[in-house]
């Protein structure tokens, strides 16, 4: 045993790197094992020169405890990062596949309409889905017992009192808040999840979205509804695009009426998507009833406007001719997926 060997064994030592437990554990065999390196330099010790052996002693144990701690220390730093004492990854194997979702076509659709009439300078609104009686009927001049909220299967939160909670079955309860609270003159659009009590087909489910609007300002006119509604018309179906309005009923316009599209499947020669008639009915409108004004506090001798609401699902189905509207609340990846690609027609 020389001093020399002892040295080149502490260098080997310092420089020791291991990537497995398995070779951490090797390494232990090969220094402090039965058989190992310093193992037999303790052996060898016993042979020593009498004047030598404190020195040759001290280093010996040097060099052990050495051995031990670095030992240790492997083991600790491979502990702390576990996947190190994996073998290393195969970076040549081909990577997991992460699976996109994709968007939902009724927000496609929502966020396309919002676009639209963003461009118009509309603003967008929301407001809660719960909603009390006054916001969802009554500022929309339906009043109590009227038939008129037949017309609306309306769950309710809470029954029995004066201003019950229910569930919004229309967004133009949005549009009662933004009259109340909105500095005139008011543009906006509100899109959102409404409820109706209604038995779920392939025409009619209890939820569903609607996007509805609503302008008011000084000297609006029914010509002005038009000329919006037919805008956002070619926007959304195509340049080529005819609207036609028939009269209709809703408590809060007056004039009101309904709104069908050209069928942009057959241009209005007459399909089974139009079923023959080269129309296709998409939202109701009208001028809003000055009543509805008032109970915003905004005047109605001074101020008009107009308003207009469509079903989401109801567009959706339109353009990508869907023919259940059930589809769009199943979330059957299969249906969904086949929405990934361009919002075009
Ligand atoms: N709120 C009506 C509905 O839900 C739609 C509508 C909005 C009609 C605005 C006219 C004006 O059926």
């Amino acid at each position: 045993m020389t001093l020399e060997n002892i040295k080149k064994l502490l260098e080997e030592l310092d420089a020791l790197k291991c990537g497995t437990a398995k070779e951490v554990e090797e390494a232990r065999v090969r220094y402090l094992g039965k058989r190992g390196e310093i193992t037999a330099l303790f052996e060898e010790f016993r042979t020593v020169d009498k004047d030598a052996k404190r020195e040759f002693g001290r280093i010996l144990n040097e060099l052990k405890q050495k051995a031990i701690a670095k030992i240790e220390a492997l083991r600790d730093t491979l502990e702390a990062c576990p996947d190190d004492a994996q073998p290393k990854a195969d970076l040549t194997l081909p990577g997991d596949e992460l699976e996109l979702g994709s968007r939902h076509p009724v927000s496609m659709v929502r966020e396309q309409i919002v676009d639209i009439f963003r461009k118009f300078g509309y603003d967008v609104a929301e407001g809660p889905e719960i909603e009390d009686d006054h916001h969802v009927f009554e500022a929309l001049n339906f009043p109590a017992n009227h038939p008129a909220r037949d017309m609306q299967d309306t769950f309710f939160v809470s029954a029995g009192h004066l201003n019950p909670l229910l569930l919004r079955t229309h967004t133009s309860s949005v549009q009662v808040r933004a009259m109340e609270t909105m500095p005139l003159p008011i543009r906006v659009v509100c899109p959102g999840r409404v409820f109706r009590n209604e038995a779920i087909s392939a025409r009619a489910h209890c939820i569903f979205h609607q996007i509805e609007g609503l302008y008011i300002d000084e000297n609006v006119t029914f010509a002005d509804l038009k000329q919006a509604i037919l805008l956002f018309a070619r926007e959304m179906f195509g340049p080529q695009t005819e609207i036609r309005m028939r009269p209709s009923y809703f408590p809060f316009t007056e004039p009101s009426a309904e709104v069908d599209v050209s069928c942009n499947i057959c241009h209005g020669k007459g399909c089974n998507i139009c079923k023959g008639t080269g129309w296709l009915e998409i939202m109701g409108c009208g001028m809003v009833d000055p009543n509805v004004l008032e109970a915003s506090g905004i005047d109605s001798s001074k101020y008009s406007g107009f308003a207009f609401g469509m079903g989401l699902e109801r567009i959706a189905m339109l353009k990508w001719q869907v023919n259940d509207l059930r589809h769009y609340f199943e979330n059957d990846l299969r249906f969904l997926r086949e929405f990934n690609t361009s919002l075009e027609v």
